[in-house]
């Protein structure tokens, strides 16, 4: 009896520490899954921006890393018709510390912080030759240098369409008055119909039934076949009640 206990006992342990191995390995897959993009660099969910000739435009770039970066290479790049010009490059020593950074083009200003893994640059001045591909580029040392870029595309435009947003904003209004039209429409109408309903049900149990008239008669509601019938009954006993034809109990 005891010993039976005790193979249960060590076969349970046996178990759970299988469970332990089993849990351990499921953490480490996920870990290498999440971990398979070590640093990863990214321009926002929106990879394009239309900006007005003569404005100032952000071209926001921004990397994440699970493994920590160290010396982490960044640099900024204009696609030219093919030949890939540099905007400027810099160095980040170590997270939260913020990098030296090089500028090669007299518009361009780095805005970036470390603090937020951000690395994103300002075009001041835009002119419609700006237009195209700006690729923000990485690479961390601690994962063999490999590459990590992401593409923005800035589109120049003379004039930014807000006509076309005016129209816009008149067809939602329009639409959503109509709907909200509708909707007060028939809310009235039910409150009306509540009302209408409530007052003939108060007519029909607390008048005509409840005898006013004292003649002995109790009338029909309002959902009765004979109900107009009813009233007219009534109205004609008031009447008579009124002239004195006959007199009330
Ligand atoms: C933008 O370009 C148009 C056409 O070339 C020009 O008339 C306008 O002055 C420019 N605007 C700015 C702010 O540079
Ligand atoms: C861009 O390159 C193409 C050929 O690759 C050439 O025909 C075109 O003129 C170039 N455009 C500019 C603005 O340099
Ligand atoms: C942008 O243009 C304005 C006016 O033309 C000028 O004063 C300013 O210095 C320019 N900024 C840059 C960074 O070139
Ligand atoms: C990056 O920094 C710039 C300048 O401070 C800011 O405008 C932008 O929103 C930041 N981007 C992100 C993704 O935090
Ligand atoms: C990363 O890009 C640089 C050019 O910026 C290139 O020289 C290098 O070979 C690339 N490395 C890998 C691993 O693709």
């Amino acid at each position: 009896m005891e010993s039976k206990g005790n193979g249960r006992f060590s076969l349970s342990r046996c178990m759970r520490s299988g469970d332990t191995v089993h849990a351990s390995v499921v953490v480490t897959l996920l870990l290498v899954i999440w971990c398979a993009q070590a640093l990863e660099v990214s321009v926002g969910k929106v990879p394009f921006v239309e900006a007005m000739n003569g404005s100032t435009v952000l071209l926001p770039c921004t990397y994440s890393s699970c493994i920590g970066i160290k010396n982490l290479n960044f640099n900024w790049h204009y696609n030219n018709n093919g030949s890939m010009m540099k905007l400027c490059k810099g160095v980040i020593p170590i997270e939260g510390v913020e990098p030296r950074v090089q500028v090669f083009h007299e518009r361009i200003e780095f805005v970036g912080s470390s603090k937020d893994s951000n690395i994103s640059i300002l075009l001041f001045n835009v002119t419609f030759e700006d237009e195209g591909e700006y690729t923000c580029f990485a690479k961390n040392p601690k994962e063999k240098d490999r590459n990590h870029s992401a593409i923005f595309t800035l589109f120049v435009v003379d004039e930014l369409k807000v006509v076309d947003n005016t129209v816009t904003v008149i067809i939602l209004s329009v639409v959503g008055g109509v709907i909200g039209l509708v909707i007060v429409v028939m809310v009235i109408k039910t409150v009306v119909l509540f009302i209408l309903k409530k007052s003939a049900e108060k007519k029909g149990q607390g008048e005509l039934c409840s005898d006013r008239c004292g003649c002995g008669l109790l009338l029909p509601g309002p959902t009765h076949p004979h109900w107009h019938h009813a009233i007219l009954l009534q109205e004609t006993l008031q009447k008579m009640q009124e002239k004195g034809v006959i007199t009330e109990r």
